[in-house]
């Protein structure tokens, strides 16, 4: 059995829900040496080759598949029969197919999958008048997080030979809703500072030409809502008839679930 030492943490993460995930579960882990490879702003598409790294790949569901620009970003990875730890995280409401594409993208890269887990991160169109998962991943699943790296590491030292993983989820995969051209607005309270610009994993936001107000490109965005959370002003805002359904539909507690 090849003896790891290397934990590479791989997610796209616009509101740091994914990010905190992957990195408890690598505390979990424990090994000395963990390597991030942060996609989330990364536009690159060199390959990035993985050899005896145990990896954990986290990404957000958009519409119960992974973010399409998160997979097209985690393409990039090559692997040779690496170990992965598979995890899709979702704002309450559902996971549907998205563990499942993205167990089957990991082998397709050449991933041997380890395990996987769906967890709960605050849903990205929560606001402090409409919450949803407000808050999370809390203590309680950061503590999951931890334990679940802990028991995929066991898993690993105890099978030389990985058996088949099997998760939740069907294939063919839910098909996408129809794309709405609706995108994030900005108040007078906009003083065009740019943080925003700088935080935009698709570069999808511009100052104006007279660098007083900025500019919000609809083709490329992809309503992450990284631009409505980190805003200092608070000026940034998204207006979804979602928002309202989920709060009320989907505000009740879910809970991880854990495929080992
Ligand atoms: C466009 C879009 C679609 C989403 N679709 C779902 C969904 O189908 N089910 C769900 O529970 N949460 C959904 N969410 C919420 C995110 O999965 C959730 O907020 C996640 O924690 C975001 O991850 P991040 O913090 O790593 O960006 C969606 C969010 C966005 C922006
Ligand atoms: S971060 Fe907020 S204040 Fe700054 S440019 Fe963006 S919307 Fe305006
Ligand atoms: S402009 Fe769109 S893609 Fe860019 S951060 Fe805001 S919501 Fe995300």
């Amino acid at each position: 059995m090849t003896a790891y030492t290397t934990t590479r943490l791989v997610f796209f993460s616009p509101t740091h829900t994914s990010a905190r995930i992957a990195r408890a579960i690598g505390e979990g882990i424990g090994m000395g040496r963990r390597i991030e490879t942060d996609l989330t702003l990364d536009e690159e598409d060199t390959p990035i080759h993985v050899e005896n790294e145990l990896t954990v790949i986290a990404a957000p569901v958009y519409g119960g598949r992974i973010a399409p620009v998160a997979l097209q970003r985690i393409k990039r990875l090559k692997a040779q029969h690496s170990p992965a730890i598979l995890v899709a995280v979702y704002g309450n409401r559902d996971y549907e197919d998205a563990l499942l594409e993205l167990h089957n993208t990991a082998v397709e890269l050449g991933f041997t999958p380890l395990s996987g887990a769906a967890f709960i991160g605050e849903h990205s169109y929560s606001t402090p008048d409409m919450p949803v998962a407000a808050g999370r991943p809390d203590s309680s699943d950061i503590q999951k997080a931890f334990l679940f790296g802990q028991d995929s590491l066991k898993k690993l030292e105890n099978h030389p030979e990985l058996p088949a993983l099997t998760v939740k989820g069907n294939f063919p995969y839910k098909e996408f809703s129809p794309r709405n051209s609706s995108v994030p607005e900005c108040t007078d309270a906009c003083c065009a500072c740019g943080i925003c610009i700088e935080v935009c994993p698709t570069h999808a936001i511009r100052l104006n030409d007279g660098g007083d107000a900025i500019e919000t490109d609809t083709e490329r965005c992809i309503k992450c809502c990284a631009c409505v959370k980190e805003c200092p002003n608070g000026a940034r805002t998204y207006y979804t008839p979602f928002t309202q359904i989920l709060h009320e539909k989907f505000s009740a507690r879910r809970e991880s679930e854990i495929f080992l």
